[in-house]
């Protein structure tokens, strides 16, 4: 069963996300979109072009003038203001105005950069995220948030743009690897853990469900998710506030992602980073320390990592002072803690002490594996 998400910005219709198993529903959403013919152009990478963007074109070959595809090397190194300029250059001598159509077609990187391509290409033009990754489809196709990194900082250059529609089609996550697929379980269990405690039992209970992706567990997952994160964005969409509570376990989890350089995933870093967060939060009293070890064991279930080898713990903290989740000037590190399983506290002062005491939880070096 399709199911289907409105989302306002600022309390008005913005866009629908679309959880569907196929496209076939894709060229009448777009058909009640806009009228007239525009031309299209499909921003997907190197690993999801070759998979689905011909079967995106035909679905879609009725609703478009012209569609042509841009298609860039997967990977986070490519989220940069290189891969921008190449699809602005893309857009230009394929000469594509202001009217015309982007169709994201990918996980996160294609995401927030086709975003961003879309954000300033004429002072900006539409954009439809089409998310290939469970991670995309969860979080980082809602909320309007485009960006590349930059000299080093992660999303550093970025803008707030709204896509015109999201649509899921839950058959693209069957070629996910099980790495990918668990990644993205990392902001499922984020979700639950911030804010809706009834969400983490549900993952608990449907975890055979979610293992063999179940389409119904996975379409109600999917949906589950999105509705956290429709009303965190409505609420606050140009995180003001609130909207900060999405960044659990993101400021030692992108630390984390920069000091090993990419080689684990986004979600297992969040992962990581959910962890030592919700240490903090235990070693303030916030928590028990049942709920913290439960957490911990949590991730084991959906591959998540729980513990990280060889890691240089205080270059880590360093590059937390890196993350834009910090304000600037400020010394301390903030935080998004949880006060319980599913309610987070936002801009909590961390010191570098509690990060490294966290970090002792989950970094295990040669000597103590040999222990
Ligand atoms: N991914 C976090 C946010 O959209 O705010």
């Amino acid at each position: 069963m399709s199911k289907l998400i409105n989302v306002k910005y600022n309390k008005k219709p913005c866009y629908d996300i679309c959880i569907e198993k196929n496209f076939k529903a894709l060229a009448g959403k777009i058909g009640e979109i806009y009228e007239g013919k525009k031309k299209a152009c499909i921003v997907t990478d190197s690993t999801v072009g070759p998979l689905y963007a011909e079967t995106l074109t035909n679905a879609v070959k009725d609703c478009f003038s012209e569609i042509v595809v841009f298609t860039f090397k997967a990977g986070e190194e490519s989220k940069n203001m290189d891969t921008v300029q190449d699809g602005m250059e893309f857009l230009l001598k394929n000469n594509f105005t202001r009217k015309d159509v982007i169709l994201a077609l990918g996980g996160g990187v294609v995401g927030d950069t086709a975003g961003f391509i879309a954000s300033i290409y004429m002072r900006g033009i539409d954009f439809i995220q089409i998310p290939s990754t469970l991670l995309a489809c969860v979080d980082s196709s809602v909320g309007g948030k485009t960006g590349v990194d930059y000299k080093g900082y992660k999303n550093i250059v970025g803008a707030f743009k709204m896509p015109r529609l999201v649509y899921i089609n839950t058959g693209l996550l069957s070629s996910l690897t099980a790495r990918q697929y668990y990644s993205g379980m990392g902001e499922v269990l984020k979700y639950g853990l911030i804010m809706d405690a009834k969400y983490y039992e549900w993952i608990l209970d449907n975890m055979y469900g979610i293992f063999d992706l179940k389409p119904s567990i996975l379409e109600e997952m999917i949906e589950k998710s999105c509705l956290c994160k429709q009303k965190v964005v409505e609420s606050d969409p140009l995180e003001e506030g609130l909207r900060k509570i999405l960044n659990f376990g993101h400021t030692l989890g992108h630390a984390i992602e920069k000091h090993v350089n990419f080689k684990l995933l986004h979600g297992e870093c969040v992962a990581l980073g959910m962890i030592c967060a919700a240490h903090i939060s235990w070693k303030r009293g916030k928590i028990s320390m049942e709920d913290f070890f439960e957490i911990r064991d949590m991730m084991v279930p959906f591959n998540l990592p729980i513990t990280i080898e060889d890691i240089d713990v205080k270059e880590v903290v360093k590059l937390t002072k890196n993350d834009k989740k910090n304000d600037s000037g400020s010394k301390k590190a903030k935080f998004v803690l949880l006060s319980k399983v599913g309610k987070a506290v936002f801009d909590e002062e961390v010191s570098d002490e509690e990060m490294l005491t966290a970090l002792a939880e989950i970094h295990y070096t040669e000597e103590d594996m040999k222990a």
